[in-house]
């Protein structure tokens, strides 16, 4: 759909990823490190009314797509009600949301009530002692329960597995078997370098995935899907279908609609952007929503053309590794 907010390359961007904590109750190997990552102050975290206020803004923008993510969501006090307000905004199309599962129990009611488009799950292995070794936590009974009861719905719900060599890799079929029976979509993750500190090089990518899947499937087909991180696969007679996100590999920048506010409050029109203008600072120092849009629209106008130009122009402006940062802490 159209937008207001056009990159130098004629991308429309019409898709906010909200963080809305940088907290966690998992301890994902490939996401942090076992002790956590530093975490923001109380203060420094956007209020729900700001988030709301800001939304508001990037609606007015033309915004129509909001995925709240985390760290998990569901860590945050208030998540209901946030969710609930932000559905009687009538600029907004769709809310999605990506979470692990752990505390969903009460929210698949919610869920039916409200304009949910996508629920996302992280789940990365079907095995109670790999689920423990990944996430550092023995939670995968309650997690796949959660799970079920979502899948009971006609909720669209997609599966996150991030691919992980030598530990989760002899799953790849089994996951993709649960799209035979169930509408739910098994997304395969390429590793990215991104957790606070301890990465092993050996990623999977995703041609290797594909090739394990299409051993396994001969008849699986590609369908082609416009800006989306996954390329979208089909199996003759599967309900589901599987998706591959080359997360590493970025091989999806060119149609890339979408923008990120992080947990305190910063612009980033990418995910390997180091964030240029902190929205809620702004608006906690008074400046008008004109200059906040102003400033929305500046970032939006100097957008790089892909992931790895981002990321270029971030490494040039902080002399740290990039390995140090944790997805929980940039929104995923
Ligand atoms: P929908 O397309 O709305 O379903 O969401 P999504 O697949 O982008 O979101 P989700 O939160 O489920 O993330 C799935 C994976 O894609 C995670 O590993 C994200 O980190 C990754 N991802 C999401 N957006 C981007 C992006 O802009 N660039 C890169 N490189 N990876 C991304
Ligand atoms: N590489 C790829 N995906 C990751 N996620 C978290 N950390 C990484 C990483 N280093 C995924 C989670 C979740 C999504 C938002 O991001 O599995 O499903
Ligand atoms: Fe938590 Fe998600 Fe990071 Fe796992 S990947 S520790 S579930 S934020």
């Amino acid at each position: 759909t159209a937008s207001n907010l056009i990159d130098p390359q004629g991308r429309h961007l019409n898709y906010l990823r909200l963080a809305i904590t940088d907290r966690c109750n998992f301890r994902c190997t490939y996401c942090m490190p076992e002790d956590g990552i530093d975490l923001k102050a109380r203060d420094d975290i956007m209020r729900f009314q700001e988030m709301e206020h800001l939304l508001g803004l990037f609606l007015d923008l033309g915004v129509t797509k909001v995925r709240i993510t985390g760290g998990e969501p569901f860590v945050r006090k208030g998540l209901p009600e946030f969710l609930i307000k932000i559905n009687q905004y009538e600029k907004l199309e769709s809310i999605n949301l990506t979470t692990n599962a752990y505390f969903t129990e009460d929210a698949v009611q919610l869920f039916q009530k409200i304009k949910m488009d996508s629920i996302n799950i992280s789940l990365d292995s079907l095995n109670r002692e790999v689920f423990y070794k990944i996430t550092r936590r023995d939670d995968f009974e309650k997690v796949w329960s959660n799970i079920k009861k979502f899948l009971l719905t006609d909720l669209t719900v997609k599966l996150n597995m991030v691919v992980i060599k030598g530990i989760n890799d002899n799953e790849i079929v089994d996951f993709a078997e649960l799209a035979k029976n169930s509408k739910v979509e098994i997304r395969f993750i390429e590793q990215m370098p991104f957790n606070g500190g301890h990465f092993s090089n050996d990623i999977l990518s995703a041609e290797e995935i594909i090739l394990i899947l299409q051993n396994a499937y001969p008849s699986m087909m590609e369908f082609f899907k416009m800006s989306s991180t996954a390329r979208i696969f089909e199996i003759p007679g599967f309900k589901g279908r599987l998706g591959i996100i080359a997360g590493h590999s970025r091989t999806f920048c060119s149609t890339c609609s979408r923008l990120r506010l992080t947990p305190e409050g910063i612009l980033k029109i990418c995910l390997y952007d180091h964030g240029s203008v902190n929205l809620k600072d702004m608006l906690r120092s008074g400046r008008s929503d004109q200059e906040i849009k102003t400033a929305i629209k500046d970032a939006v106008s100097k957008r790089a053309k892909d992931g790895f130009e981002s990321e270029q122009r971030t490494l040039q402006k902080i002399h740290f590794s990039k390995n140090k940062l944790s997805m929980a802490q940039i929104g995923g």
